[in-house]
């Protein structure tokens, strides 16, 4: 029960590595808002949650991270509902991408109203009640694109790289609060998003590329989700947490 009485929100927490983040977050005792453009698959991670941990306290709402409007109407039910916010999870992103050179600008500007505004967005507005309540956790997720540079994804691999600047810069201005700020970046993790982007021996090929011989398991994102949330990593501010199987520390590809 290592989130007892924290109140969390999750982005993009319908599924995927959100689902598995705000799942994680219910087993450890934390009171979990799912924020999601999608409201129908929010409320059926809501119901899947509320199955498997008795006593769950979960609830879904609808929201752009893009869109002031929408978060901020969401930020404020969970502020009524649950009383107050410790833990916000940046998670919601799309991913986009064409080689380099045929990359339209309208995928950067996309990429760039969800991955990186759909990061601030949420963050300015859970801030001030962050404050009140004395600290908190931000977590960005952001990619192991960030630091490798993802093939035809170009704006996707610098906009991730901007949520990794955004970490530190944010992590600077909000630690006198006691709010802390951390990305994770994880390697190709099993999740619709990778299927729809990837072909089954692509995703053979990446798996045994990683010195753990796998791809990433979203359940192995929300553990390190948790640490950050949770108080073991009160000393912790401003850093990437790359979970990737060791994808990025091998210096030559060996397959
Ligand atoms: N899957 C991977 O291999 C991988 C690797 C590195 C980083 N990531 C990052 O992890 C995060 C989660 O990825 P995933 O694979 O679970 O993605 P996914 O596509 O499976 O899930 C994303 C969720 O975000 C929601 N969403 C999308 N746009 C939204 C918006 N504008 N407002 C609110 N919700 C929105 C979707 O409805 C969906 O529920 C993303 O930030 C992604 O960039 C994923």
């Amino acid at each position: 029960m290592r989130l007892k009485d924290k109140v969390a929100i999750v982005t993009g927490g319908a599924r995927g590595i959100g689902f598995a983040i705000a799942s994680r977050f219910a087993k450890e005792g934390g009171k979990v808002a799912i924020l999601d453009i999608d409201l129908e698959k929010a409320e059926k991670a809501v119901n899947t949650i509320k199955n498997e941990v008795s006593g769950a306290e979960v609830i879904a709402l609808q929201a752009d991270v893009s869109n002031v409007d929408s978060v901020k109407r969401c930020v404020d039910e969970v502020v009524k509902r649950f009383g107050k916010i410790d833990i916000l999870v940046n998670n919601a992103a799309i991913h986009l991408g064409k080689p380099f050179h045929e990359e339209p600008l309208e995928y950067w500007e996309k990429q760039f109203r969800i991955n990186v505004l759909g990061t601030v967005i949420p963050s300015q507005l859970v801030v001030p009640h962050m404050i009140k309540a004395g600290g908190g956790s931000i977590i960005n997720i952001s990619s192991k694109a960030a630091i490798t540079g993802e093939p035809g994804h170009a704006a996707y691999s610098a906009l991730k790289g901007a949520v990794l600047s955004l970490t530190l810069a944010m992590a600077v201005d909000l630690a006198p609060y006691n709010i802390r700020v951390n990305a994770i970046c994880p390697g190709p993790t099993e999740t619709d998003l990778l299927y729809s982007a990837t072909t089954e021996e692509e995703r053979k090929r990446m798996a045994a590329r990683a010195p753990l011989k796998r791809l990433a398991k979203p359940e192995d994102i929300a553990a390190a989700a948790l640490y950050l949330a949770s108080d073991d990593s009160a000393y912790v501010t401003g850093q990437k947490f790359v979970v990737d199987g060791g994808m990025t520390i091998v210096a030559v590809e060996r397959v």
